[in-house]
């Protein structure tokens, strides 16, 4: 999960899709990072870290670190918030880039549409709420696709 900042969107993104990956019974490693390391080593921004505690999810052990072209060989899908987030892990990654990795998170829930999760960092409360809710549906979507997807594996064995 990769944002700009690793401390408003992707932290809410890793607490939130961690929480419903165990959930549903499934062992993945969920990490988030950043594409700057302005934030390298602070917690979630303190409004991720209540809207995240109202919806019942700890985040505040989380540090932010910034995104780095190894991670292509670590993670096997690599989500960005936002479009701008693309451009940088490109950047990041430069020979690393594996296009059939990276998508935005918000494909999951409408696909094609290339949608940005809206940067809360700027504004109001409001924004981190917003932000959770989007994030919360996405993640909703990828644990019900993987979730079938397992299940079929598992009838197929
Ligand atoms: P995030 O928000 O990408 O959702 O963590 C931001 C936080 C900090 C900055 C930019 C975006 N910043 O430039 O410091």
């Amino acid at each position: 999960m990769v944002c700009l900042g690793n401390i408003c969107r992707s932290p809410l993104a890793e607490g939130i899709l961690l929480q419903k990956a165990f959930k549903a019974g499934l062992t993945w490693s969920i990490e988030s990072a950043g594409t700057n390391s302005y934030h390298t080593g602070e917690p979630p921004h303190p409004l991720s870290q209540k809207v995240a505690r109202l919806n019942g999810i700890d985040i505040s052990r989380q540090r932010a670190r910034r995104f780095t072209a190894g991670d292509f060989d670590v993670y096997d899908k690599i989500y960005a918030l936002a479009v701008d987030v693309v451009d940088e892990i490109k950047r990041i990654a430069g020979k690393r880039f594996d296009a059939g990795k990276v998508d935005l998170l918000l494909n999951e829930l409408y696909p094609g549409t290339n949608m940005n999760v809206p940067d809360p960092w700027y504004g109001p409360e409001a924004g981190y709420h917003e932000a959770f809710k989007l994030i919360d549906k996405a993640c909703e979507a990828i644990i019900s696709k993987y979730s079938i997807l397992n299940s079929q594996y598992t009838m197929s064995q």
